[in-house]
């Protein structure tokens, strides 16, 4: 299993470029099930959640082209010839309930496993499957399935009870396809779902007011193809932000787009640092103190619940007492404890984070929960004295591109190590 090795203490300086959206990549790519034209997606980020969607779309009988690298990726749902989500993939991959509404708008029944918990919270997709009934879809569960079925989807109102990225996804997926008008309440505005709209409506869709708690939704009998291209990915962008913040380095990061991180930029404004903004990248200086400054997550354009885990290792180093609130998620705060290892001064109290700082760190081996609280674990190593040893990456490695080379390219002292095989069974693996 890879391993990231982490020398730190080397300040951050020059470019680092902040790629495609995957939050954005993931439900687009389901989009592609809606209509048996090609859909092409520019600027998808090659990390393993897009490859873990594009074999799901694949073992339904889409057609898939692009490679990785190029960040391009062009999909045909000529035919829909399994619409099912084994929980094979749904074990590894929660988005992969998004397929669920476009599955079922376009063929009249989609199989779907059920996620079950995960390491942040329990994420139920209650919600989700609400909306789909509301529009006429007749549910039941089996096996650890979700089987849903519709003649053909009938528009109608419904509020979600609370605000749910994927599940306004979902939801808005199946209605532009659905007989008549849909209107949607209480929906998520995060950006992904601007862009999600986007595509829908370059395909054909009628949607008016994404980005807004209503979205209104005229259906229409097919969607054709498009071509589109992602948003910057404005975790990654606040993630590298925050790598330069707390190595005292100073560092743009580019093709990004700063309106979609106004509520990070402002609190570390507040913590004394120097935020350059332009209209597609954003420059970052540590000033002479960072201060420790609370924050609370919220939905967008709250504070992002999954930039809480990299802010709490930036506070370790900031002077003062910092009270990070978590309101999205019950158990995201599996980073504190890791953190406190590595010297941070942290005490959980419920959902609160008490951060006293600046604490010095020191680099140990620790282990990363999930994707978030793996990126705060490199951030702690970049400050850490000494070599701090990272394992389980593979859930950096769901979100991340190329982590360790653009910090690298940034001046860090960052290498991946392979998986390790013990002397005595190297001969039989024929390396000895
Ligand atoms: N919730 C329900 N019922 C539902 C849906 C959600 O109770 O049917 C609850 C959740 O348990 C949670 C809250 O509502 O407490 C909000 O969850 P949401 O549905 O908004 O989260 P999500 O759509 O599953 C997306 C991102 C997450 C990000 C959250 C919050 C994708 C693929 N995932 O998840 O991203 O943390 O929104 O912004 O878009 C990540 O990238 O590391 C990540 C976890």
């Amino acid at each position: 299993m890879d391993k990231l090795v982490i020398r730190g203490e080397q300040k951050l300086h020059g470019t680092i470029r902040a790629g495609g959206a995957k939050n954005a990549a993931l439900p687009t790519m389901a989009a592609s099930l809606l209509t048996a034209e090609e859909v092409t997606l520019r600027n998808v980020p090659d990390v393993r959640d897009i490859q873990t969607t594009r074999k799901l779309l694949e073992a339904m009988g889409v057609e898939t082209e692009g490679s990785g690298g190029h960040h391009r990726i062009a999909m045909q749902a000529r035919h829909v010839t399994h619409a099912q989500a084994d929980y094979e993939l749904v074990k590894t991959m929660r988005a992969s309930t998004l397929v669920l509404g476009p599955l079922l708008a376009r063929t009249g029944k989609a199989t779907v496993s059920l996620p079950g918990g995960c390491a942040i919270g329990a994420r139920p997709i209650d919600l989700h499957l609400k909306g789909l009934e509301r529009l006429g879809a007749n549910l039941r569960q089996e096996h650890g399935y979700v089987i849903a079925e519709a003649e053909r989807l009938q528009g109608n109102t419904y509020s979600f009870d609370r605000i749910t990225v994927t599940g306004t996804e979902d939801v808005l997926m199946a209605a532009v396809l659905a007989r008549g008008e849909t209107v949607l309440r209480n929906c998520a505005l995060e950006p992904e779902v601007v862009d999600l709209a986007a595509l829908l409506v370059k395909m054909g869709a009628k949607i008016e007011g994404a980005g807004t708690p209503v979205i209104r939704v005229q259906g229409v009998d097919q969607l054709g193809g498009a071509t589109h291209t992602i948003i910057a990915d404005r975790i990654e962008a606040g993630t590298y932000v925050m790598a330069a913040l707390i190595t005292g380095g100073e560092i743009e990061v580019t093709h990004c787009q700063p309106e979609h991180l106004e509520a990070l930029l402002e609190r570390l404004e507040e913590a004394g640092a120097k935020i350059r903004r332009s209209a597609s990248s954003i420059g970052v200086a540590r000033g002479e103190r960072l201060r420790a400054v609370d924050i609370s997550t919220a939905e967008f354009p709250g504070f992002a619940t999954d930039l809480q885990a990299q802010y709490m290792a930036l506070m370790t180093q900031a002077e003062g007492t910092a009270v990070i609130t978590e309101t999205i998620f019950e158990n995201r705060f599996m980073h504190a404890l890791e953190l406190s290892r590595m010297g941070a001064n942290i005490r959980i109290e419920g959902n609160r984070a008490v951060v006293r700082g600046p604490a010095p760190l020191t680099g140990a081996a620790v282990l990363a929960s999930d994707l978030r609280a793996s990126a705060s674990l490199v951030l702690a190593g970049l400050a850490a004295e000494g070599e701090t040893i990272i394992d389980r990456i593979y859930h950096l490695d769901r979100g991340y591109e190329k982590l360790e080379e653009k910090l690298r390219g940034a001046g860090a002292a960052v290498r991946r190590l392979g998986r390790l095989i013990p002397v005595a069974n190297q001969h039989s693996a024929g390396i000895a």
